[in-house]
């Protein structure tokens, strides 16, 4: 078989992405991003980002192939995410992708945006090493494994049985992990997205210094919980303005990932799987990384320009579908704001039936 060259684009959300995949390594990931389009108003503007995703689709798609040194004549298939995301995100790299594939007469691999998030971590052995620095966590993982994905819009944990077979085992009830760092760092005074900036602020600080009670301890499911954790945060500070912010800021990420860590363990102890792949913006965290390489789990990440919103995930997920003999799509597909990831959860004769 030809060596597959997939383009895959991303723009669920405030990131216009476009990767490259060559023979299942990441060759090209260029991401536009527009955290300084919305950082005035401390969150994404949904028809901003439509329309900043418009104005530049065309310039990423154009350093992505130059970054690739391929041209479109050597693309063999269009990728681009469906869902979950912000609708007239969604529609724009969609149908710009759609449009492509459909100019050129190539196959159109629809993807699910935490597919993409999972498939992220085979994007170890491309860009790892010399990205990276060499680091034991990444490396590519396999199914099955445990995948914990932690974004901004999501926070679940599944039991990835195979590619395009996904069970959800649990998530978060209210908040995602990286809308509580978000939504704590602006409590904070860090602004927009405030992920890193807690990050880098909390490695200053004293993460003992306030004891946040843990969220659903207890229960018998691997849900998560976030939004008390920041109520939390947000009522300290208006008991103790001069709290010193780095304790706060440390002791915010403790919990939160105590919690992610200690049902990410329950859920490994429960399906017996011994290795667990960290996907999402929140997989950049350092603490949380440091904190899984203590567990007896072997850990994958994805490498740091993977973990977050980008084409080259969606490109490998894709890669992945197609490896794995899955469906390679078709035209007719919608963007889709809502969307759980067991409707991505198709095998090739679940789709050659619908
Ligand atoms: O996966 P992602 O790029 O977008 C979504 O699909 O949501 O995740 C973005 C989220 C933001 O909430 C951001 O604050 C968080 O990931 N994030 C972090 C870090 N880097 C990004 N949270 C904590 N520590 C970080 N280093
Ligand atoms: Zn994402």
């Amino acid at each position: 078989m030809k060596e597959t060259v997939i383009l895959g684009v991303d723009t669920s959300c405030d990131d216009t992405g476009v990767g490259v995949v060559r023979g299942g390594r990441v060759v090209a990931n260029v991401v536009a991003s527009q955290t300084a389009l919305h950082t005035a108003y401390g969150g994404v503007m949904p028809e901003q980002a439509s329309r900043e995703h418009l104005s530049v689709i065309d310039t990423v798609l154009t350093r992505a192939l130059l970054e690739a040194d391929v041209t479109l004549d050597d693309v063999t298939h269009v990728a681009a995410t469906y869902g979950p995301g912000l609708v007239g995100a969604l529609l724009v790299g969609l149908t710009y992708a759609k449009g492509l594939a459909w100019a050129r007469g190539l196959p159109f691999v629809p993807v699910h945006h935490l597919e993409g998030h999972i498939a992220s971590a085979l994007g170890a052995s491309a860009l790892g090493a010399s990205a990276l620095g060499a680091s034991s966590l990444t490396e590519n993982a396999e199914p099955p494994f445990l995948c914990l994905i932690a974004s901004g819009g999501h926070t679940s944990l599944f039991d990835v049985r195979a590619w395009g077979d996904y069970g959800e085992l649990g998530r978060s009830r209210d908040d995602a992990a990286g809308e509580a760092f978000d939504k704590a760092a602006r409590l904070l005074g860090l602004g927009y997205p405030g992920g890193p900036a807690l990050g880098r602020l909390a490695a200053t600080g004293d993460p003992d210094a306030y004891p946040f009670t843990l969220p659903l301890r207890g229960q018998k499911g691997f849900d998560f919980s976030f939004s008390g954790l920041k109520t939390a945060v947000s009522v300290l500070l208006q008991r103790q303005p001069d709290a010193d912010k780095a304790d706060v800021a440390a002791s915010f990420e403790h919990a939160i990932v105590e919690s992610l860590v200690r049902t990410t363990l329950r859920a490994a102890a429960a399906t017996g799987y011994g290795t667990l792949v960290v996907a999402g913006g929140v997989a950049a965290n350092l603490r949380l990384r440091e904190r899984l390489q203590e567990t007896p789990l072997t850990v994958r990440v994805p490498p740091f320009e993977l973990a977050t919103d980008n084409g080259a995930m969606i490109a490998l997920a894709a890669h992945a579908r197609l490896q794995a003999g899955l469906d390679e799509g078709d035209l007719s597909v919608d963007a889709t704001p809502y969307l759980p990831l067991s409707d991505a959860s198709r095998t090739r004769d679940e789709s050659a039936r619908s």
